[in-house]
């Protein structure tokens, strides 16, 4: 821009880069302790996949036993996934016997991890991942397995002796707000006594819901990540549904994630059944954006080279695991499209561009280079490149300019905008 006009709204722009560096610049609230989830967890979780399967005499293979994890221990390993960040091998529900032990210690079902959790964890550390289990809040866990309450010290215990990296606590079978708010606290207190550094994953919130707003600040004091709407289903339904629960809600959920603590909208289902290829774009895409735990459920012995290819994608990876650690929202709606935004390190954006429509092909939508970053995020000029549904540079924008995408019908396109990471350079 030459224009002295131009200049002029070259001093206006940078006084707003000013404004945004303070207000985002201020560290949100603080996070729980443990130094751990700096950037959010990524691993494989059984629950979406193989929910409680026990019956491994006629489904050996998708079972909850002690084969199904070393298996995909195994895979985690030898098929990049590894490499590509996914780090923890976590249990669900159902990997405990029906009673506690004769100390009052919880015990996995003795069918079916012969070996049991101590064993399994070497192995895991053994292939350098590490392991989450499962665990809850109540009286019982929502299978009807035996709950922590009144045990939270001795369970605690008996993962780190065991040496497991990760708890997911559940809120099935609890009487009480109160009960369930100390539990969570008491529970993340006691994981802190053991001594062992445990990511401690809640869904504290989501069992808060109905009946208080929770206290975000609090709950990131105490968890390194919590879960806010239902489970997750293998279908474009539930995908909808967790993204327009979290745009609505946005207001009070995007500020509080940061580094040591996220927003977890739960697993990735993307090489499973329900999905289009599209919509397996889309939630990879708004994944990256919400700043979310990437914890996949699907079978990684039969998963198809092309979901593969997007869960191991290295720029939207790096973008979900952006060192800022700032969440992305959405900018706004017009009719079926959506567009949301994530500001990322070193002044560049993520932006995805979302087509709700369900009839009808491609949309054509334009976007205005300005209207996005809060203004500055392509100012004077930046590089665009597109990263999905596949990776294409787009070249230099200027502010002035206009950026033109063709989306597919529920596919969403992801762009970077500006940056000098490696990955889009
Ligand atoms: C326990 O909490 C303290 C203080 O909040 C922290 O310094 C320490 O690293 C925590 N330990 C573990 C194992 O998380
Ligand atoms: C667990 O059950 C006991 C006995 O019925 C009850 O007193 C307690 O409040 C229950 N705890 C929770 C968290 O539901
Ligand atoms: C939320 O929790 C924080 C930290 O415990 C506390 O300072 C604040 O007053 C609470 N907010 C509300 C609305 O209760
Ligand atoms: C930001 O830029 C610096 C300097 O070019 C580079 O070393 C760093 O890797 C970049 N950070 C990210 C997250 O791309």
């Amino acid at each position: 821009m030459k224009s002295g006009r131009g200049r002029q709204w070259r001093g206006c722009l940078l006084a707003l880069r000013f404004l945004f560096l303070f207000f985002w610049g201020v560290p949100g609230a603080r996070a729980l302790d443990n130094g751990l989830a700096r950037t959010p967890t990524m691993g494989w979780l059984h629950w979406e996949r193989f929910l409680c399967n026990l019956d491994c005499q006629a489904e050996p293979e998708s079972c909850i036993s002690e084969h199904l994890f070393m298996q995909m221990a195994e895979l985690m390993v030898s098929d990049g996934w590894k490499d590509a960040g996914y780090e923890y091998l976590c249990i669900d529900d159902c990997w405990m016997a029906p009673e506690r032990d004769p100390e009052g210690r919880l015990q996995a079902d003795p069918q079916r991890f012969p070996g049991g959790i101590r064993r399994l964890a070497d192995y895991v550390h053994s292939k350098g991942l590490k392991l989450g289990i499962y665990a809850d809040v109540g009286n019982k866990t929502c299978a009807g397995y035996p709950g922590s309450f009144g045990h939270y010290d001795i369970d605690a215990q008996t993962f780190a002796d065991w040496g497991v990296d990760l708890l997911k606590f559940d809120g099935c079978h609890c009487d009480s707000v109160k009960h369930l708010i100390e539990g969570y606290q008491y529970m993340s207190l006691a994981l802190n006594r053991t001594g062992r550094s445990i990511v401690y994953s809640c869904e504290w919130p989501l069992y808060m819901w109905p009946f208080h707003k929770p206290n975000y600040t609090k709950i990131r004091t105490y968890c390194n990540h919590w879960r806010n709407s239902a489970d997750i289903y293998d279908s474009w339904e539930s995908i909808k549904s967790i993204l327009a629960w979290t745009s609505s809600n946005q207001e009070k959920i995007v500020d509080v994630a940061g580094p040591g603590g996220w927003n977890d909208p739960d697993m990735l289902v993307i090489g499973n059944f329900g999905l289009s290829w599209n919509q397996q774009v889309t939630q990879m895409a708004l994944w990256a954006i919400m700043a979310a735990p990437l914890i996949m459920s699907n079978d990684l012995r039969h998963i198809s080279p092309q979901a593969k290819s997007l869960l191991q994608n290295k720029d939207v990876i790096a973008i979900n695991q952006d060192p800022l650690g700032k969440q992305g929202y959405l900018l706004r709606k017009e009719s079926s499209i959506e567009v949301w935004e994530r500001p990322l390190s070193n002044l560049s954006w993520a932006v995805a561009v979302m087509n709700l429509q369900e009839i009808g092909g491609p949309c054509y939508y334009t976007i205005a280079v300005a209207s996005l970053g809060r203004g500055i995020a392509c100012n004077p000029a930046c590089l665009i490149t597109q990263l999905l549904p596949e990776k294409r540079k787009l070249g230099f924008y200027t502010w002035t300019s206009s950026i033109k995408t063709r989306v597919n019908p529920t596919g969403t396109v992801l762009l970077q905008l500006g940056g000098t990471s490696k990955t889009t350079s």
